[in-house]
């Protein structure tokens, strides 16, 4: 018979720090090009593929595109993605790191759609376009189940 003190130890053991493991359920594997033109407007464009862990080899979930957009007269952005269940975050004006968050169905059999999200660190390289003001990089983004609410406004 299980006493109430072996349960109350497995729940001790089990949220003791650093005891509890994220479950990993896959991950995004994300491009990202940017630039920006004299005039002040900026862009980005971003490419992102999700791996589920429990997926087949190779099974990628489908490309998710990602526009972003700049507009120095108005000061507003836009952001417009293939799937409104995608979105992304840079953590800092600097890009150096980056948030994803995608709604999936099917993940690991589970029943119904889930929330997975991620954050990594990004490196990009500079300069990569003719005028000088283009980037570009390449992340892979580890999905855990998250929330962090919704993304691109
Ligand atoms: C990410 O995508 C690139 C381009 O398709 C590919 O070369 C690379 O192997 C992928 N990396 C992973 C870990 O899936
Ligand atoms: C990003 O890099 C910083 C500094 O090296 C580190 O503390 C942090 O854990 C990294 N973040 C991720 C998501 O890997």
């Amino acid at each position: 018979m299980f006493s109430l003190f072996g349960l109350a130890f497995i729940f001790i053991v089990g949220t003791g720090v650093g005891a509890v493991r994220e479950k990993e359920y896959g991950y995004w594997n994300l491009t990202i090009v940017g630039g920006a033109s004299a005039t002040g407007w900026r862009y980005q464009d971003t490419t992102s593929v999700f791996f589920g862990r429990g997926d087949q080899e190779g099974g990628g979930r489908g490309e998710v595109q990602c526009h972003w957009v700049y507009n120095p007269e108005t000061r507003g952005e836009t952001m417009e993605c293939t799937e409104g269940g995608f979105g992304y975050q840079w953590g800092d004006e600097g890009r150096t790191d980056i948030t994803v968050q995608q709604t999936l169905e099917n993940i690991d059999g589970e029943v119904g759609s889930i929330t997975l999200g991620g954050t990594a660190n990004v490196t990009l390289r500079y300069g990569t376009s003719a005028n000088g003001r283009g980037f570009e990089g390449r992340v892979i983004v580890s999905a855990k189940r998250c929330c962090l609410g919704r993304m691109n406004g």
